[in-house]
């Protein structure tokens, strides 16, 4: 869920001209159902529904800071603390700014009185700083975070009132589709909408909030952090002009499959929700192998951890973990918290070169002693 870290401060640029600044977080969110293919290029919108787990604050997130001014000359991006040349004329990064922009209200200070009035808001240029926790475009939804912490962050700076629920998440959607889902936490799906004329109605909805089900881990293990070679965009483009199975997935699969895992991830029943996972996983993988050229993101490393999974399953006699990959060859691998242990100790038993960077248990050999894997 974005998250706010409003601390006041009264900033001035040498002009005299006052700056006005706020800072926002979104973590990234993992999809159990896969946006893959689009309907309307324009407005950013999906082929059909999905659903994500949002992870916590204090796991992958991007942190936004944005500040307007009367005295900024041009809109400023910086990623990383790199300039992004350009960037504020890129037409995601204009949709998410104007967007929001569009939905200011008037800036008081304590005393009621107006700083800004709406119309002064529209006159400033804009500058935005933003980091990542983790491997940008590395399949790791980077992007997602990015553009909800850059949404949120501008609701905050202009005091956005949405005229509709949900109407700041259609707007990080134009930034990027998975990132409505990552402005609120907890289970979140985004709903393809349909109304041609503005899609106002593809939006992300809340279906379970962060506190539903506390015990649910994602044990996340970073295969490689290069940036991936084919972007999702150009990915899903090739995808929707070629792949039959991409169309019959989104004609018949989805819609059943969404129905099933929000009534699992609301009985919290591991078993179908991992299952669903895995199996969607699997489809949108097998979308990209049926894409002409064919796009492949996951590698032999990601392949042997499927492996491993359904081996470590079979052993338990119960689905207890469930892998899913996005646009990338990075595992997700969601389980419960009395399994999380165990789970991590068999990636670490088996890729011992993921080291403690992301997982650290003295226990964890010891709780594998009795996992035998045939390779
Ligand atoms: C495989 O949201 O990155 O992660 O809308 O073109 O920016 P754009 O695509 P993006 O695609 C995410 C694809 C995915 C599946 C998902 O997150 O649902």
């Amino acid at each position: 869920m974005a998250d706010t870290g409003n601390k006041k401060q009264k900033l001035v640029h040498t002009s005299g001209a006052p700056i006005y600044m706020e800072t926002s977080s979104a973590p990234t969110n993992i999809a159990t159902i896969k946006y893959w293919g689009k309907a309307d290029a324009k407005w950013n919108t999906p082929i059909n529904d999905s659903v994500s787990v949002t992870l916590n604050q204090d796991d992958l997130k991007a942190v936004t800071t944005v500040a307007a001014s009367t005295a900024f000359e041009n809109d400023r991006l910086w990623l990383n603390g790199e300039e992004e040349e350009g960037a504020a004329d890129n037409k995601r990064f204009r949709a998410c700014v104007d967007g929001v922009r569009a939905l200011a209200t008037e800036k008081k200070d304590d005393d009621g009185k107006v700083l800004v009035t709406k119309e002064d808001w529209s006159k400033m240029k804009i500058h935005v700083s933003s980091y990542n926790t983790f491997p940008t475009a590395a399949g790791l939804a980077s992007s997602a975070a990015g553009y909800a912490a850059l949404v949120a962050a501008l609701a905050l700076l202009f005091g956005a009132k949405e005229e509709f629920p949900g109407q700041l998440t259609s707007i990080a959607r134009q930034g990027s589709g998975s990132a409505c889902r990552s402005l609120s936490g907890g289970f979140v799906a985004w709903r393809k909408g349909g109304k041609k004329e503005d899609w106002s109605d593809s939006l992300a909805e809340q279906v379970a909030d962060e506190n539903h089900w506390p015990e649910i881990r994602a044990v996340i293990m970073v295969v490689s952090d290069a940036k991936k070679d084919t972007s999702s965009t150009a990915g899903m483009s090739t995808s929707v002009e070629t792949s039959l199975l991409l169309k019959h997935r989104a004609d018949t699969v989805v819609s059943q499959r969404m129905e099933a895992i929000e009534k699992a991830f609301l009985a919290k029943d591991f078993e179908t929700f991992g299952q669903l996972t895995m199996a969607d996983s699997n489809q949108f993988h097998a979308t990209c192998l049926d894409t002409y050229p064919p796009i492949f993101y996951m590698n032999d490393v990601s392949k042997s951890i499927i492996r491993i999974i359904h081996v470590y399953n079979k052993w338990a006699g119960k689905i207890q973990a469930a892998y899913t990959f996005d646009a990338g060859p990075n595992a997700v691998i969601f389980t419960l918290e009395e399994h999380a242990v165990e789970v991590g100790a068999l990636m670490l038993h088996y890729y011992p070169e993921f080291g403690d960077k992301y997982v650290n248990n003295p226990d964890f050999e010891k709780k594998i002693k009795d996992f035998k894997l045939d390779k």
